[in-house]
This record gives C-alpha cells, structure tokens and sequence, in this order.
C-alpha cells in the first residue's frame, strides 16, 4: 500500500466533491469507480497521485495533495499560523487544525476573503505581483469622496514605500460623512488600501476584502469557512498562469 493512500471518501471531499457523508453516499449509491471498477463499499483505500477515480462517468481530478479553503474573517483576529503574542489567530476559526497557510495577509481589522491553503506555489502567485491578481476590497471611508480623490487613488498615491499603481475605484454609496468605495488593485502592500485612502484625505472606517481574483467572498457568513469548489481551484490556476 502505498504511503500517501488514503480512504476513498476522504480523497473525494478533500477533491471537493462534497462532505465526507455526501461522499460516502456517492459511494453506496453505486457512482464511484476506482481504476475502471464499481466501488460500493466505504474504507477503499485509494493513491491519489496513482489511482483513476471516477464519479458519475467524471474523473476526479485530485488538488494534489493540497487543500484549498475560504474564510470570512472577522475582525480582531490576525493573519498567521500562530501568534507569538498569543493573540486570536485566523486559524482559531478552522475546526481541525488543517495543514494550511494564510495566503497573503489582512489586517487584524480587516475583514472578509481569506484564502488557506498549503499549496505553497499557488499562494506565491497569489501574493506577489508579478502575476497581477486582482483584489478586490470594499472600504467605508470618512468624508465625501469626490471625483478627484477617486482619480488620484486610481492614478497612484505616493506612499513612504513609493507610489501605488493604477487600480480602479467606484463610489458604491456617497453621503456627506462617509463614503462606501470599491477598490481593485493588483498588488498587495502592507496596509496598503488604509495608506492610500489616508493619503487622500479620507481614513478607512471599515475594510473588507470580497474578491481575491476569480473567487468572490459571495454569502459566506462572518467567521465561517468552507473548501473551495474544484471550479474555483482550476480558475485560482488559471489566473496566475499554472495549468
Ligand atoms: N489593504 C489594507 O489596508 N489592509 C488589508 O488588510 C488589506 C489591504
């Protein structure tokens, strides 16, 4: 048996097919096969890097040996496997302890798309900008964002760690005190979206982050998690130019 084995319900939920149980339903309803051969009893031991498993006539394609996961993070919680200050960490929101890793960083409170994962190639693409991957944040500002502050956070503000590049914004909601903004940049520097509104007059009140490329936050509740969908993981790829 080989040693990255694992039971064939498991393989398929972390493939993202479903739960667990809707895995071993999938199984005892006759819709599994593995190398060409109907499996209707539980515990089959599969290899994914090796073995054909098919649902529904569909190969399953294995994320590797990599997980992939969303959170919604609340605020107050911060972005690391483990804080030395002994804080509340992201992973304090993960049930199990996964073998996963915050990809790129939010504020403590920042909150929104968090994406975990402990494949460390796509997470690289993620975060570096060469690869471009638009994200996508939503940002309660004080004041009354006019069309020349939106032009010149669109344009660049210049920062103490250089200027910022081109990004787009649109004012969702304008009111004399505040203003509901709509940014999409390309690169990801420390605090970079609280810099560059503070630099046009107008301080962040609240952020969120609800797209991170081609995967958007969408209805997830505060604090909660979930895996990612094999179509989000292929779109993940193909937006940072692997596959
Ligand atoms: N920009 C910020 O200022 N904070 C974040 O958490 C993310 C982007």
């Amino acid at each position: 048996m080989p040693l990255a084995a694992e039971r064939l319900q498991k393989f398929l939920a972390r493939a993202g097919i479903g739960s667990r149980r809707a895995c071993e339903q999938l199984i005892s309803q006759g819709r599994v096969r593995v190398n060409g051969r109907l499996v209707t009893e539980q515990g089959l031991r599969v290899d994914p890097e090796r073995d054909k498993v098919q649902v529904d006539g569909r190969v399953v394609k294995p994320s590797g040996r990599f997980q992939y996961i969303m959170l919604n993070k609340p605020a107050g919680y911060v972005t690391t496997v483990r804080d030395p200050q002994g804080r509340p960490t992201v992973m304090h929101l993960l049930p199990e302890r996964p073998r996963v890793f915050p990809v790129g960083r939010l504020d403590r409170d920042t909150e929104g798309l968090l994406l975990l994962t402990n494949d460390g190639e796509l997470a690289y693409r993620l975060a570096h900008p060469r690869f471009q991957v638009e994200k996508r944040y939503r940002a309660l500002v004080r004041g009354e964002v006019g069309p020349e502050a939106v032009r010149r956070l669109e344009n660049g503000v210049v920062l103490d760690d250089g200027p910022t590049a081109p990004c787009r914004v649109r004012v969702i909601r304008r009111e004399p005190e505040r203003t509901l903004l709509e940014l999409r940049l390309r690169e990801g520097r420390k605090r970079q979206v609280r810099r560059m509104c503070e630099a046009v007059g107008h301080p962040v009140v609240a952020l969120m982050r609800i797209a991170v490329g081609p995967v958007l936050l969408g209805r997830l509740p505060k604090g909660a998690w979930r895996p990612l969908t094999p179509e989000e993981i292929a779109a993940l790829r193909g937006a940072t130019g692997l596959d």
